[in-house]
């Protein structure tokens, strides 16, 4: 087992730094349909409404796709737990695309969310990465992930190469829909074309990764913690606390940092570390002002940043910085620290990080 690990402690760890391939993999795997501009058995002119179903790190990329078809594709998208889809008498419509977004393909409650659509009369669409798998056997249209084999319980690489086709599909769909113009189509594509080297280059300083196990040695004592984002890092922060939950067994929640002040902010002491994800955005201001209010309430504050940053950086009482991208590409590269953050405060507390108690890899009965 040692040797399928590479040479890395855990699977986690190594699918942790496997992703700036698993991502080019993911876009070299895709570029014949996303330059040919068409997505087989999909006319993007003609889709109404997406609807998303998934579960867990799969639900929280959905969060994402949802940004993505809205500003990119002006198509309106809802996201739904696959659990609650399939319970809800949703309303589907022959004009609405599904896409279930599975790792494995065998989540039963997604499974089921995906007939029950198919049923009601919309055209499914899976994103997934096991070929052969359910979810590519049933759905109409089929697009991978190619993150290779996921062997942790908890996902990682899956979800990075998820949040790289729901941007090819996003900036396809909304070029055919003549919403995105060409220049903007363009710069986004590079940006993502450069998204493996810049993980790679935050995954390569080991001064960082040297960081994340100083923060973590700090935190791995608290009993709860809070993960706050806006915009498109909302659904980071979702992920970052259910990584620390799953594996470390540390009470964590995910919150949008607006809402904070209905609610968490009351939480807040010296013993609740905050999680923030202050990269550059147009939401960064206010992300600094949620800073503020923590700090005020004598939190400890981590934030992720980009190189350069001052202003959170002075208030933060640990900074991880990761490589600049476009905000809606964000997401892809500010997840990484709080993998690694999850990992090392797991391992330090010596647990079985890559089969955390009471989890499964993938969720085939209800
Ligand atoms: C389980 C796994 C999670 C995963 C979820 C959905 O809960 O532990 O890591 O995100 O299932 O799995 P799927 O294969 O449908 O993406």
């Amino acid at each position: 087992a040692q040797a399928e690990k590479g040479g890395y402690k855990h699977f986690m760890l190594k699918e942790i730094n496997e992703q700036p391939r698993a991502i080019a993999d993911t876009i070299s795997g895709n570029l014949q349909w996303f330059e040919s501009g068409k997505v087989e058995g999909i006319e993007p002119e003609e889709v109404e409404r997406i609807t998303v179903v998934a579960c867990g790190t799969s639900y929280h990329a959905g969060l994402i796709g949802k940004f993505l078809f809205e500003n990119l594709a002006k198509i309106p998208t809802e996201v739904d737990y696959a659990s609650e889809f399939r319970y809800r008498d949703p309303i589907v419509k022959n004009r609405d695309l599904v896409i279930s977004i599975t790792q494995s393909g065998e989540t039963a409650d997604t499974l089921a969310a995906m007939r029950l659509a198919k049923e009601r009369g919309a055209k499914v669409l899976t994103i997934c990465n096991v070929i052969g798998s359910t979810a590519t056997r049933e759905a109409d249209t089929v697009i991978y992930t190619y993150a290779g084999p996921e062997i942790s319980v908890a996902s990682t690489k899956a979800f990075t190469t998820q949040l790289t086709v729901l941007l090819l599909l996003a900036l396809c769909f909304g070029r055919r829909r003549g919403k995105l113009g060409q220049r903007e189509f363009d710069s986004l594509f590079k940006e993502l074309m450069s998204i493996p080297s810049k993980a790679e280059a935050f995954l390569n300083r080991e001064k960082e990764e040297e960081r994340v196990k100083e923060i973590a040695l700090k935190l791995y004592r608290a009993k709860n913690a809070l993960y706050l984002g806006r915009h498109v890092n909302y659904p980071i922060a979702l992920e970052g606390a259910l990584k620390l939950k799953e594996i470390s067994y540390i009470h964590a929640e995910g919150y949008p940092a607006g809402e904070m002040k209905h609610g968490p902010i009351a939480l807040i002491d010296e013993t609740v570390p905050a999680v923030f994800l202050a990269t550059k955005s147009p939401v960064y201001e206010k992300v600094l002002s949620n800073i503020e209010e923590v700090k005020a309430r004598k939190g400890r504050v981590v934030a992720v940043v980009n190189p350069g940053d001052s202003a959170v950086s002075k208030l933060a009482d640990f900074k991880i910085e990761v490589p600049e991208t476009h905000p809606l590409l964000s997401p892809v590269l500010n997840v990484i620290p709080l993998q690694l953050l999850a990992y090392y405060i797991a391992d330090f507390l010596g647990y079985d990080v890559d089969q955390p108690r009471n989890l499964a890899k993938s969720v085939t009965v209800e």
